[in-house]
């Protein structure tokens, strides 16, 4: 009878310090809470529309027809300049149209410079120089293609071409 009486109290004991520290926890997460978890209170709008925010899909599908939410595309388009005809000098115009046979003397054209060459045809006169270039002329040494074959320079360039071509063999 002794026995179980101390057995009983010794298990009342524990069972109230079990008791007592449940509750302890118990009071003391529900103060942690307040205090760390207070902000969401989740049945406010904010709280709501975070969580919206949080779910929200990555993408969205618009079926044809439907209004696409996202940014219209802006298209800038750069100011273009307006194209301007150039003309291009003596020398341009050698060095991009005249140069591979008249730098060289390939097929018999007289080289630039070689006063010797040039000399007899600068005796012709310009004008018939200017419509040999301009037209095209098959001499004794070769073919010289109009314009050098290439029929995009103006007449004004060619003879400007021709201009450097006959300074430069010293006329
Ligand atoms: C495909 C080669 C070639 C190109 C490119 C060329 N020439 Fe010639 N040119 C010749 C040849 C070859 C002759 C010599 C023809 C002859 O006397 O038999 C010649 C001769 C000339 C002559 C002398 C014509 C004469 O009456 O004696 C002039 C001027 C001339 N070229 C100007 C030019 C000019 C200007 C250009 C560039 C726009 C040019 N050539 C590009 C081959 C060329």
């Amino acid at each position: 009878m002794n026995r179980d009486q101390k057995f009983f109290d010794m298990y009342s004991l524990v069972i109230g310090i079990l008791a007592l520290f449940a509750l302890a926890i118990y009071v003391g997460v529900s103060k942690l809470s307040d205090l760390t978890q207070g902000v969401y209170t989740t049945d406010t709008a904010e709280y709501q529309a975070a969580i919206q925010e949080r779910i929200r899909p990555l993408g969205q599908v618009y079926l044809p027809g439907e209004e696409s939410q996202a940014d219209k595309l802006t298209v800038q388009e750069a100011a273009q300049a307006e194209p301007v005809a150039t003309t291009l000098s003596g020398p341009q115009v050698y060095n991009q149209a005249c140069l591979m046979c008249h730098g060289s003397g390939i097929g018999g054209a007289p080289m630039l410079a070689n006063t010797e060459s040039w000399a007899p045809r600068i005796a012709q006169g310009k004008d018939t120089l200017y419509q040999h270039a301009l037209e095209g002329f098959t001499g004794q040494a070769g073919y010289m293609p109009p314009k050098g074959a290439r029929m995009d320079l103006s007449d004004d360039e060619v003879r400007a071409a021709v201009d450097y071509m006959a300074e430069q063999a010293g006329r």
